[in-house]
């Protein structure tokens, strides 16, 4: 397939031509590849089932993980969900645009193959402009996943998903850098109390702020609720080992690890965040892991982020996952 790569760096007159452009593709069953202010998605029309199962192609992944659909106006939400609450209203309001996916009963029109066979569907309305045009065009709800291949780090810049999926995929439209740079927090509203089944930038205490009452989280491991949980997670071809405790005995151990490794002749990569920059470390967590990889190093020493912190701790939920739960602490 001859993929078609669309420069939107620059918005303009001519960037509104291009997406009008990616959103016809979309209405004829085919897959764009977007900027959203998380991470890239490879997105089909959420009603058309053919389309939707050549996502899963692309990216090479199991067939029965759900998808989150994306819609350009909160309005649209009813064209996917029933029973929409006052809560769902409220969450809407408070992070819409923007990186919270709301797990909701799914209405029949929902091609299973978008849910996973779930009677859920996650609900997403996206704050990048780019996203928002292209699903208002299309004029339907867009399925996208992340535009990585399956087993690799979730993409936030375009060279990203023209590494992945050039050649996969019928058009990639080159936005700018990821703003965020982890996925959307996932919170299931069918849930009493709504579960944060994925963290993100959207912490669990921002939500209870703006229901004014606790909501539960994690239990993602197990919990059948996120499927999309069961799958091997991006893991590096490097072990990776997560160092844990006060921030100067981490710098010591990782630096002790380093050279003791190195003269064992490994090739080791450190990934080490400055303390309190759990926005950068988001921002750069796959970019750097994606890096990690072409260097071709054969240990990973990772220093922990304080998971107290909201968005440290859904870089470490990405964390540990890449690490297989491999952690010592200090
Ligand atoms: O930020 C994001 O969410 C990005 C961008 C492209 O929007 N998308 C993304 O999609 O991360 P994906 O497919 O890589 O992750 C979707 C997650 C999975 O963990 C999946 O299990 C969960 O959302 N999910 C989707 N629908 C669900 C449902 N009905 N019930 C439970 N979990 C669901
Ligand atoms: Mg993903």
């Amino acid at each position: 397939m001859q993929t078609i790569i669309l420069d939107l760096s620059e918005i303009s007159e001519d960037a509104h031509k291009k997406i009008y452009e990616a959103a016809r593709i979309i209405t004829k069953g085919g897959l764009v590849a977007f900027p959203t202010e998380t991470v890239y998605g490879i997105g089909a029309d959420a009603f058309n089932e053919e389309a939707v199962a050549r996502v899963y192609e692309a990216k090479g992944r199991p067939s029965d993980n759900p998808m989150i659909v994306h819609i350009a106006r909160a309005s649209e939400i009813g064209l996917l969900a029933r029973e929409i609450n006052p809560e769902v209203v409220k969450l809407a309001d408070a992070f819409w645009p923007g990186p919270l996916t709301m797990v909701l009963r799914k209405r029949e029109e929902v091609p299973a193959r978008v849910t996973g066979g779930l009677d859920t569907v996650g609900v997403r309305l996206p704050d990048s402009r780019i996203a928002r045009e292209l699903i208002r065009l299309a004029g339907t709800p867009i399925a996208a996943p992340s535009a990585n291949l399956s087993g690799r780090p979730s993409p936030t810049t375009a060279e990203h998903v023209i590494e992945d999926l050039d050649g996969k995929v019928d058009m990639i439209l080159k936005g700018p850098e990821c703003r965020i740079g982890i996925e959307s927090t996932v919170v299931d509203m069918t849930a009493k109390p709504p579960r944060v089944l994925r963290p993100g930038f959207v912490t669990r205490d921002d939500i209870e702020s703006a229901l004014e009452t606790p909501i539960e989280q994690g239990g993602d491991a197990e919990s059948p609720r996120s499927p999309g949980m069961k799958y091997r997670h991006y893991a590096p071809q490097a072990q990776m080992l997560v160092i844990e405790g006060a921030r100067e005995k981490v710098r010591s151990e990782i630096k002790r690890l380093k050279t003791l490794n190195e003269n064992l002749g490994s090739k080791v990569g450190v990934l080490l965040f400055e303390e309190k920059g759990y926005i950068t470390a988001a921002h750069d967590f796959y970019a750097r892991l994606r890096t990690l990889d072409e260097e071709g190093v054969d240990l990973i020493l990772a220093g922990a982020l304080p998971e107290t912190d909201g968005i440290g701790f859904a870089v470490m939920n990405r964390m540990m996952k890449a690490a297989g739960y491999n952690i010592a602490k200090v």
